[in-house]
Order: C-alpha cells, then sequence, then structure tokens
C-alpha cells in the first residue's frame, strides 16, 4: 500500500485524537498525538517550577528543551502512549492542570521549533497520521490528505467534560468549557503557526456524527488518496 501523511488538524476536544487513531488502526499506519508533546513539555515545566504564577521563565525553559525527549510507544493492548525521558507520562500530560497551562507553552516559538523538527522526523518514512493545529499549515504543508475538524464548543466540552469524569476527576462542565474556550483563543491568535484550516484541508464538522461515522467518512478519503 503507498505510503502517505495524514494531517488532522482543528479546536481542542473535537476527537481529533479518536479519529486519527481509528484511521491509523485501521491503515495500518502510526499515529502520532503531536499535542501530547506540547502537553509533555508543559509537565516538565510545571515540575520543574518555570512557571511563576502564570509567567514561565522561558530562558530556563530554553536551556532544557534539547534535554526532553518525547517518544511513544505501544501498551499491551496497542494503544501509543507518551513518554518523556522514557518516563511513561500518559495519564500525567492529560490532567486540567496541565491543559490549563499548555497554550502559553505551545506558543513559545523555541518550543514550536524543537517539536515540529521531531514531528517532521517522525514523518520521514511517512505512513503516518498526526494530528494537532499546525500540521497541514506547518509541519507538512505538502500531507497527502488534510482534515480540519470542528464542532461548536459546548459539544467539545462535553465530550471532554465526559471522558474527564471517566477517569474518576471532578472538573466542572463550566471549568473545561473555559479551558477549551481560552485554548481556541490563544492557539488561534499567537504569532507563530496560529491554528487555521489549511487552504487545501477538507473541513469536517463533527457535531452530530458518531465516532463510527466520522471514521468511515475519513477513511473512504484516505483509501481514495492511496489509490489515486
Ligand atoms: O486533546 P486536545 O485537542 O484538547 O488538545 P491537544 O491536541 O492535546 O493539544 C494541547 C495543546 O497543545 C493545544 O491546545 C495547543 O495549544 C497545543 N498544540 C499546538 O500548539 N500545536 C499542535 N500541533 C498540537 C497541540
Amino acid at each position: 500500500m503507498k505510503k502517505i501523511i495524514i494531517a488532522i488538524d482543528g479546536f481542542s476536544s473535537c476527537g481529533k485524537s479518536t479519529m486519527a487513531k481509528g484511521l491509523a488502526r485501521k491503515l495500518g499506519f502510526i499515529y502520532i498525538d503531536s499535542g501530547a508533546m506540547y502537553r509533555a513539555v508543559t509537565l516538565y515545566a510545571l515540575r520543574n517550577g518555570f512557571f511563576e504564577h502564570e509567567h514561565i521563565n522561558e530562558s530556563a525553559l530554553a536551556d532544557s528543551i534539547k534535554n526532553i525527549s518525547i517518544t511513544f510507544k505501544l501498551n499491551k493492548d496497542g494503544i501509543p502512549e507518551t513518554y518523556m525521558n522514557d518516563e511513561n507520562v500518559e495519564q500525567e500530560i492529560r490532567t486540567m492542570e496541565v491543559s490549563s497551562h499548555v497554550s502559553p507553552i505551545a506558543a513559545l516559538p523555541f518550543v514550536r521549533e524543537a517539536l515540529v523538527a521531531q514531528q517532521r522526523k517522525m514523518g520521514e518514512q511517512k505512513g503516518i497520521v498526526m494530528d494537532g493545529r499546525d500540521i497541514g499549515t506547518t509541519v507538512f504543508p505538502n500531507a497527502e490528505l488534510k482534515i480540519f475538524v470542528t464542532a461548536s464548543a459546548e459539544i467539545r466540552a462535553q465530550r471532554r467534560f465526559d471522558e474527564l469524569k471517566a477517569k474518576g476527576k471532578n472538573d466542572t462542565y463550566e471549568k473545561v468549557l473555559e479551558n477549551v474556550v481560552e485554548r481556541d483563543r490563544i492557539d488561534m491568535t499567537r504569532a507563530v503557526s496560529p491554528l487555521r484550516k489549511a487552504d487545501d484541508a477538507i473541513e469536517l464538522d463533527n457535531s452530530h456524527m458518531t465516532i463510527a461515522e466520522q471514521l468511515d467518512y475519513i477513511a473512504s478519503l484516505a483509501e481514495n488518496k492511496i489509490k489515486s
């Protein structure tokens, strides 16, 4: 089968990763969660005291960035998990604490430069599905297939709230909605690689689609690209 690069971008909590993971499994491609990489850097900054209230100690983080190695390994069920310097951080990077600090970290040009370089390396062999905010615009502008996912903020917050609740976290819906809206705002207005739809991306509003429906839809788009 021809190997291509599939870029899935969009707003926070719109189900990109579920879609990207399912598509990768169906095609036998590798799934890469670029958001997990920004989350891991954020976790590192939080653990090392690089946040002074809401201010980030940028020079301390810039000095450390080359020491942060982020990799993905499959667990026993074949699901990829995020490792930071060989420690499994998959659970810890998904907390509201990390969610509420990640967008300012992801707006720092030196953080983006370091992670985009790692992401391009991961795509050298093609056969990948990568999700994020700037995959179709900056990381892989020549990706063979680009999808831009949207859904209303309320629907996205409800999905994230249900996911956190299932994991036993008791954040309120209001707090989750506020975080979703605030991250979108920072992601869309930052100077470097702001979140926007690439001109050649296909827009998909999945507000009223089931997981199975969206997977069928993007799998058929991908199969057509692979055949062509
Ligand atoms: O899962 P969710 O869509 O809520 O977020 P994520 O994909 O885990 O990404 C977390 C944050 O990382 C986003 O809100 C962005 O600020 C940042 N990010 C980015 O700037 N560029 C990417 N390619 C991926 C994520």
